[in-house]
């Protein structure tokens, strides 16, 4: 969810509803504000969005200096007004917004029906509101470490006391706030687009830390009730990512970005032709020959990205290399230690699932890194060491140029490692260094046949469902082709190894199931090619994304041939195909591009 809180002398709704539409990504199923107008708060709600939210409130606005606003994705009570926060206490003695999940929330629940307090929605939020309430006697610090202690899960919380209407307090567990000071004024939000705008210099909130906002700045104290200082930090956020510039969505704006994002992601990590992570990554070539087991654990397309690293380091890097989604590598019993190093992979860094997967492994005593855009984030806290994709920041709910990023910085450090440990031969590393070099320009020339792809998306623009395969490295470039359509465009795709085919999808072909087959040169292209034969076969239609140099293949609906590079590299590009096939389905749809139905960009909830 994302959270906007505003403190000073300015108009707070502005402030708030304008953050809001920055923080839009983190869900967007509802949107609420609440503003302190001559010391009462008052709140407008709606289902919808924040343009609605905007309409609402109306030209005038909501006079006044303090508020808070929210905009919500669902999990405890459905969609409704009366669920979308902010919350309040039968009293108004606390207005409050929140995001994360208070896991006890019945157990609390029940014992304040108990008490006859009654509530007006069904959300975890309220009886937090609800339970402040009564906790508080006047002295705000202690009751919220009170709440604190009573409250299970992961969640943040920024909040009104009704007789204190020029304070706001945010409370930090396992959710992200950041907070950012002016002149005379505060802000805090739960992601720093929201604030970037008005300052440059913030404060990110550590767990269980608790913070008043006034207009004489920001005091912290821990869940003791113990006050200490904290120094703000400059974020680099470049403002310009954060506006569409020119481009109808986010997402098309970002596809565009991919060259000079991998040029970004190789700055300074393949000099002269050699792979050199030294200047980031502190390892040393006797910890690095310590490891017998590599775990690449991620969500979503991220963890797309991962396979396609374990794809192509499997080859150099001579450990046992494993990929898991997070949700499932959290919970299992692992049999990994010291000798295993596991990397976390999350554009957002506050993958929930991603977070506890590291707690997990960590505590076996494994060495962690993160792979993230968000270096100050939660996951790049809690681990050993960081590897920066310096992508800019995405805003687009469906990932493209961060995979871009993830992939070459999984394929760098992978390969860097190889090469401390002695297992990466001089001729490869030179090579595949000098193909990266390449890539950016490849991936320009590449974005160039956007019309190849958008004329295919029309001619396949009826079709209900759609089969994706590949081998090898274009095996989880297919089933992130497969994501990007099922996320924007809401069409059935399912992704298969091409191998995999003939043991049941098969059964599902005919002339109306069109079958997008991810074949670039490489050692398995004639393998995939045989499936392609199988596929016309029984009369699929089918979109090949190729390289250059392989020959065409007869009777096919559909070639899209991307520039030659390395065979472990192609991904970089047969992908990009694939992102804009998505984005053409799904303008061709109507669909809401940048925010995609029950979708969210980072998901701070198990
Ligand atoms: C959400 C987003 C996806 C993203 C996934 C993992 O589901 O909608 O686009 O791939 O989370 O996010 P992370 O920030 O951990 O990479």
């Amino acid at each position: 969810c994302g959270i906007v809180g505003y403190v000073g002398n300015k108009n707070a709704c502005e402030i708030i509803i304008q953050g809001l539409e920055r923080l839009e990504y983190r869900g967007y199923d509802s949107a609420g504000v609440a503003v302190c107008e001559k010391g009462t708060f008052k709140t407008v709600k709606t289902v919808g969005k924040v343009a609605k939210l905007k309409e609402l409130v109306g030209a005038d606005g909501l006079k006044g200096n303090v508020g808070i606003g929210h905009t919500r994705w669902a999990t405890h009570g459905g969609v409704t007004t009366a669920n979308a926060h902010p919350h309040t206490d039968e009293k108004h003695m606390v207005v409050l917004v929140h995001n994360g999940i208070i896991e006890n929330y019945k157990e609390l629940r029940d014992e304040l029906v108990a008490e006859n307090v009654h509530f007006s929605s069904e959300t975890d939020t309220e009886v937090a509101a609800q339970l402040l309430a009564r906790l508080y006697d006047g002295e705000p610090v202690k009751a919220l470490c009170q709440l604190f202690k009573k409250c299970r899960g992961a969640f943040a919380f920024v909040l009104v006391f009704g007789d204190r209407p020029n304070e706001l307090y945010c409370v930090r567990k396992g959710a992200p706030l950041v907070v950012a000071l002016g002149n005379g004024e505060a802000y805090c939000a739960s992601d720093v687009p929201a604030v970037v705008e008005h300052a440059d210099k913030v404060i990110f909130l550590n767990e269980g830390e608790i913070c008043r906002l006034s207009t004489s700045g920001a005091e912290f104290w821990d869940l003791d009730g113990v006050a200490h200082q904290r120094r703000t930090v400059s974020v680099d956020v470049d403002r310009a990512m954060i506006d569409k510039a020119g481009y109808p969505h986010f997402m098309l704006k970002e596809i565009n970005e991919q060259g000079s994002v991998l040029r970004r992601a190789l700055f300074g990590r393949t000099a002269s032709d050699l792979i050199d992570l030294s200047g980031e990554w502190g390892i040393t070539p006797e910890k690095a020959k310590t490891f017998k087991r590599m775990d690449l654990v991620a969500c979503g397309t991220s963890f797309y990205a991962a396979t396609v690293a374990q794809r192509v380091l499997e080859k150099y890097l001579k450990v046992d290399i494993r990929v898991d989604i997070a949700s499932e590598y959290r919970y299992r019993p692992l049999r990994a230690g010291g000798d295993t190093i596991a990397v976390f992979v999350s554009q957002s860094g506050e993958t929930l699932d991603t977070l506890e997967a590291l707690r997990h492994v960590k505590e076996l005593g494994a060495y962690t890194v993160a792979a993230t855009n968000a270096p100050n984030s939660s996951i790049a806290r809690e681990v050993d060491d960081v590897i920066r994709l310096n992508a800019g920041i995405e805003i687009g709910v469906a990932a493209t140029k961060t995979f871009t990023a993830q992939m070459a910085v999984l394929i760098l450090a992978g390969l860097y490692l190889a090469k401390l440990r002695g297992e990466l031969p001089g001729a490869d590393e030179k090579r595949l260094a000098e193909a990266m070099k390449d890539l950016p320009y490849k991936v320009e020339q590449t974005l160039l046949l956007k019309d190849v792809v958008r004329s295919l998306a029309r001619k396949f623009g009826a079709a209900r469902d759609f089969l994706f395969l590949g081998r090898g490295v274009s095996y989880p470039v297919a089933m992130e082709g497969a994501l990007k359509l099922k996320e924007i465009s809401y069409v059935h795709a399912e992704a298969y190894a091409a191998g995999e085919m003939k043991h049941g999808p098969i059964a599902l072909l005919d002339e109306e199931l069109p079958v997008v087959v991810v074949a670039p040169a490489d050692e398995l292209l004639e393998k995939t090619l045989s499936n392609v034969e199988e596929t016309r076969a029984r009369k699929a239609p089918v979109i090949i994304v190729t390289t250059e140099n392989v020959p065409d293949v007869n009777d096919v609906s559909g070639t899209i041939k991307v520039p030659m590079t390395e065979a472990e590299l192609t991904p970089f590009l047969t992908v990009l195909p694939l992102q804009i096939f998505a984005y053409e389905s799904a303008l061709l749809r109507g669909c809401d591009i940048d925010q995609p139905r029950n979708l969210a960009k980072s998901v701070t909830v198990e």
